[in-house]
């Protein structure tokens, strides 16, 4: 059945004036076709858009764009200029390097490319770049989801509105602390300290918030903490608190 499907997919897509071909990293299968994911497109070229066309230029009309299934520029991943064409390494390394958004490869560069939770609670595939700029999904998607909102680099920590650094002076503003409390986390340090960047909240004044002058903790009981924290046991408030402590207090952070 399911290869009478694929023999009936293979007459049917060629007939489709581009599709996506050779590299298939930042996509995901709709159903009937491989189509960009809204992470494939989500970052930004590191030289200009239209700079990047011209040493990119479109292999069929089209550029990769979210949903779309257009076959990327090929010099983005390979050295041939007609199908079949075999990946070549160093061109998907250039690609990433200057113009990862117009080759659709956003997902494979540094703060995209990062293992979401092993059971997040919205679908990481689907999440679009309204919700990456809205409020109430941020914290949400920074912690389940952070490679589809670019969040790889933040350690779960971000603030829910974009604009906080302009004016870190609110952060000890009397009158904001409610506000920064909920929208200004990563600005303002204000991350429950299991997400907090790692780097930073080791530092900051934040991390007393589990007990101030904690220097030592309680041995792990488990022998998996690192890969469930990769998974986001210390940071998912699926679990509670007693619960990390109880099996990762050090890899945690917990005391
Ligand atoms: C994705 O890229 C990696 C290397 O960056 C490669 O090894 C892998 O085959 C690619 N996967 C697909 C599905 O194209
Ligand atoms: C899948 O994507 C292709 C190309 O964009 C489109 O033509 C097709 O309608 C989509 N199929 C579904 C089920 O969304």
């Amino acid at each position: 059945m399911v290869l009478i499907f694929f023999v009936v997919l293979a007459f049917v897509v060629p007939e489709a004036s581009a599709t996506i071909s050779g590299e298939f990293n930042c996509t995901t299968f709709n159903g009937t076709a491989f189509v960009y994911t809204p992470a494939a497109v989500a970052c930004s070229n590191a030289i200009s858009d239209a700079s990047c066309q011209v040493l990119y230029p479109a292999s069929n009309t089209l550029y990769p764009a979210a949903g779309n299934d257009a076959d990327r520029p090929f010099a983005c991943f390979t050295t041939a200029t007609d199908t079949p064409a075999p990946v070549v390494p160093d061109m998907k390394t250039a690609a990433l390097k200057t113009c990862p958004k117009t080759c659709g490869l956003c997902c494979k560069t540094e703060a995209y490319d990062c293992p979401n939770v092993q059971f997040p609670r919205l679908n990481c595939q689907t999440i679009t770049n309204a919700q990456c700029q809205s409020s109430q999904w941020r914290t949400i998607i920074a912690q389940d989801c952070p490679s589809a909102c670019g969040f790889c680099n933040q350690g779960g920590c971000v603030d829910g509105v974009v604009d906080c650094a302009n004016d870190p002076s609110i952060c000890m503003t009397v009158g904001m602390q409610d506000f920064v409390n909920q929208y200004c986390q990563r600005t303002c340090a204000r991350c429950p300290s299991t997400t907090g960047a790692p780097s930073a909240s080791a530092t900051s004044p934040s991390s007393s918030n589990t007990g101030g002058s904690c220097t030592s903790y309680i041995a792990d009981s488990s022998s998996v903490c690192a890969s469930w924290a990769t998974n986001g046991f210390c940071s998912n408030t699926f679990y509670t608190i007693a619960q990390r402590k109880a099996y990762c207090a050090t890899t945690c952070k917990l005391c």
